[in-house]
């Protein structure tokens, strides 16, 4: 038995970046919230924590200037940002291990192999210009690019391995956290219509520009700090009843009756939820067709931002490395110097299997074959491990298996009677980062205003 009912519009389940901006829209056009959380924490997959004394950004943190939903949030919360360090030379360690520093956009490969490169990254900027990223299942070949995998795509345009293997991470390793044989053509050009254009996204100056002082957490925090006493934490909800009169929300405290409620949670967690009655077939099967992918984000923080004496940036990538990309992560107006890798999918599950001490050793090993050896004495070391939080279960975020995005997408943002869905894992434009949380949030408000403006209409 719950210890207490309250009764609101809405309630909303989940304060991260989405629940929090659905739940301010929804109050500032006069609606009642309640937004129940599960963590002890506000913000989600956002966590600025102190970590032996370096603040970490353990989640999302970068801002790209095509992000206008979250740069309007930052802008309007008041908050500052700064840009990330990127004077001097990049690395990229090639096939035999070689490491190669240089400037500029293209990184050193041979002649042949660079051309082969531009030359389908042009092909593909022209696929995604043609894709709507709200509807790209509407574009005539979507049946057909979502038949068939990433990889097995990019393998019939060259055997290029070099070439393949860079176009490949930076919407696999580095975006989707899947290996790209598990993921269609489809969902590839998705991830890339998102931010604009595949060019975009792998422009780390574009898509890694912008940090904000003091940690993107703040973004949640500040929301929810306007919400007040209508964030509940940890409350999970364990059952949901719906019907066309309205929601009930069962948490482990407390029940909400309310007339709509919006999910702002990664879609995989839906199923923690029992549904009384359950969701539509449909919806059990799309459900069914998306998951998490998985990348450990390593923090490694160094009395000095030794690189920089070298003349490196701190922005380093490889295909064939353990940690695939690294940058420098140095916080705004530290003396000292932090780098962030990641390690991704298959790599990370084998990490996994080693002990703490082996993981470090082997992440370290593979930052100091881009900076040198000192890269392997930090005095702070931190693995985020988002799979292992029982309220995400991977990172970055979810997308669809093979064919899953034709043929379910569609219905992904599609409320069921009261239900409303919104998370950064079904936005169009921003999906899979802060930017699509807010603008699904928002949706999902602009939603129930509209249902509830015609209910008011009609009485
Ligand atoms: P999110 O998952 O944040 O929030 C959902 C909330 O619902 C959580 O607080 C959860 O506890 C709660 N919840 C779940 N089930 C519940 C239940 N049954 N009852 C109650 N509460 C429940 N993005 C970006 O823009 N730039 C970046 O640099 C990065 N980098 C990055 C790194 C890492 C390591 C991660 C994990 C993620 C990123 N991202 C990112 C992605 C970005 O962080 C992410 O897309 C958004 O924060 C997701 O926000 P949402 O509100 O959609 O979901």
């Amino acid at each position: 038995m719950a210890e207490h009912e309250i009764t609101r519009d809405v309630v909303i389940v989940g304060a991260g970046a989405a629940g929090t901006t659905a739940a301010n829209e929804l109050r500032r056009a006069g609606l009642s919230v309640a937004v129940l959380e599960a963590r002890d924490r506000v913000g989600g997959r956002l966590w600025t924590d102190e970590i032996e004394g370096a603040m970490l950004e353990l989640g999302g943190q970068w801002v790209s200037p095509d992000q206008d939903a979250l740069k309007e949030t930052i802008a309007e919360l008041g908050l500052e940002t700064f840009d990330r360090y990127r004077e001097g030379d990049s690395v990229y360690v090639g096939p035999d291990g070689a490491v190669h520093r240089f400037t500029g956009e293209m990184f050193p490969v041979s002649a042949e192999t660079e051309a082969v490169i531009a030359e389908i990254t042009e092909r593909l900027d022209a696929m995604v210009a043609e894709i709507d990223p709200d509807r790209p299942w509407e574009h005539p070949n979507a049946a057909e690019w979502d038949s068939i995998t990433w990889d097995a795509w990019l393998r019939r345009q060259t055997d290029d391995d070099e070439a393949v293997r860079n176009l490949a991470f930076a919407t696999g390793s580095a975006m989707l956290t899947k290996p790209t044989h598990a993921f269609s053509l489809l969902q590839s050009l998705l991830m890339a219509a998102s931010a604009g254009s595949y060019s975009n996204l792998v422009d780390a100056d574009f898509i890694l520009d912008k940090r904000v002082v003091g940690g993107l957490q703040q973004v949640p925090q500040l929301l929810a700090e306007r919400l007040g006493d209508d964030v509940f934490l940890n409350q999970p909800v364990r059952t949901l009843e719906w019907s066309d009169q309205g929601v009930v929300a069962h948490a482990d405290g407390m029940t909400v009756r309310a007339t709509h409620a919006i999910l702002a949670h990664a879609p995989v967690l839906y199923d923690r939820i029992s549904f009384v009655p359950p969701l539509p077939r449909r919806q059990h099967q799309l459900h069914q067709h998306l998951s998490m992918g998985f990348v450990i984000k390593v923090h490694a923080v160094y009395d000095r931002p030794f690189w920089r004496e070298q003349g490196l940036s701190g922005t380093a990538f490889s295909p064939y490395e353990l940690s695939h990309e690294a940058y420098d992560n140095t916080n705004h107006g530290d003396e000292r110097g932090t780098l962030v890798g990641f390690v991704s999918d298959q790599n990370a599950d084998d990490l996994f299997t080693l002990s703490a001490e082996e993981r470090k050793e082997r992440i370290l090993e593979s930052l100091s074959h881009y900076y040198g050896p000192e890269a392997k004495n930090p005095v702070v070391y931190y693995e985020s491990d988002w799979g292992s939080e029982e309220w995400t279960r991977g990172a970055y975020a979810a997308s669809f298996d093979m064919g899953g995005l034709h043929r379910y997408g569609a219905d992904l943002r599609t409320a069921v009677g009261p239900i409303h869905f919104a998370c950064s894992d079904m936005a169009g434009a921003g999906y899979q980062h802060v930017d699509g949380a807010i603008r699904m949030g928002r949706l999902a408000a602009s939603q129930i205003l509209e249902k509830a403006g015609a209910e008011v209409a009609e009485a």
